[in-house]
């Protein structure tokens, strides 16, 4: 966390503060069911979901209401967003309601540094662009964390658009500092050889098939087809990147299969694959992520003065 508590990323946060997040995530899984203790006073947390989203935002909002706040939802379709009011103005305008935090999910990479800024408030980064998916990336250590135990030396296998994904990004950081080794497999235009610089700990390969059977967990990710515009997918994506199940045969039982969602059934993932109880873990990564996102923002609301 940085010191006024927003979340913007998980570059630069060490492994005690992500292992306190997820101990803390850990305390509130068992409870989900119940809710949370009602809290002395109910704080008002903005979701400013100006990008589609269906876990994300559905997720912050259960955590907010399972804390005993109040969400207030805003979508970029139906509000001024869509009239080009700019993000600092929608945010200065939720901060003059007297919220105490906001989450925000948007297209423009560095979006909720700029809200935090103009607004002074605790910001919990929902997916900005390019840049960065740190709620997603906590509950995919979450999740790992429970199927591996310690994640140290561990081979996390990340197959598909590194380039354009935000969830790639923030794995890298959140990996490298649970001391993970992280291997980056898919075509050479969405995983190039650069993206080795961004940490010792990682690995860059274009042959899915070389380096398969060295990984112990697998994380799929989704073709973004609205940020390669332009750019055909290619046809052969399934046959030379996607998680077939005799690929998935390859793997050994224990291998968890993560992917954050959407899925593109039968590009990513075969439906088989997808569906199969025993090697899948996506549904547990949604779990979980209520239980993440409760932790970030209890602590965000604590540092906000908020009662929680
Ligand atoms: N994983 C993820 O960010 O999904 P959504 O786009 O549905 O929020």
């Amino acid at each position: 966390m940085t010191h006024d508590a927003s979340l913007l990323g998980l570059r630069g946060l060490d492994r005690p503060s992500i292992e306190a997040l997820l101990d803390r995530a850990d305390h509130w899984l068992p409870r989900l069911e119940q809710g949370g203790p009602p809290p002395a006073s109910r704080a008002v947390v903005g979701l400013m979901f100006l990008e589609d989203s269906t876990r994300t935002r559905c997720s912050f909002e259960t955590a907010v209401h399972r804390l005993g706040h109040a969400p207030v939802v805003l979508s970029g379709r139906g509000s001024s967003a869509s009239k080009g009011e700019s993000l600092r103005d929608t945010a200065a305008n939720l901060a003059a309601m007297g919220m105490q935090a906001l989450v925000v999910r948007c297209g423009q990479s560095g979006g909720p540094r700029i809200v935090r800024d103009a607004t002074g408030l605790p910001v919990v980064n929902a997916g900005d662009g390019r840049h960065e998916h740190p709620t997603q990336s906590l509950l995919d250590l979450s999740t790992l964390r429970d199927r591996l135990g310690s994640l140290e030396d561990r081979r996390i296998l990340i197959v598909g658009d590194i380039l354009n994904s935000r969830v790639a990004r923030s794995n890298i950081h959140g990996l490298t500092a649970m001391g993970a080794h992280i291997l980056l497999a898919g075509p050479a235009s969405l995983v190039p050889w650069r993206l080795a610089d961004l940490s010792p700990a990682v690995t860059v390969a274009h042959d899915l098939d070389a380096v398969i059977d060295t990984a112990d967990a697998v994380m799929m990710l989704r073709i973004q087809r609205e940020r390669s515009a332009g750019r055909a997918v290619a046809d052969d994506y399934r046959h030379a990147f996607g998680l077939t199940r005799a690929r998935a045969d390859r793997l050994a039982p224990e291998v968890p299969i993560l992917h954050p969602g959407p899925v593109n059934r039968g590009v990513e993932l075969d439906d088989e694959v997808l569906d199969d109880p025993a090697r899948s873990v996506v549904l547990e990564q949604v779990r979980r992520g209520v239980a993440v996102r409760m932790a970030v923002l209890e602590h965000a609301l604590a540092a906000a003065g908020g009662d929680n």
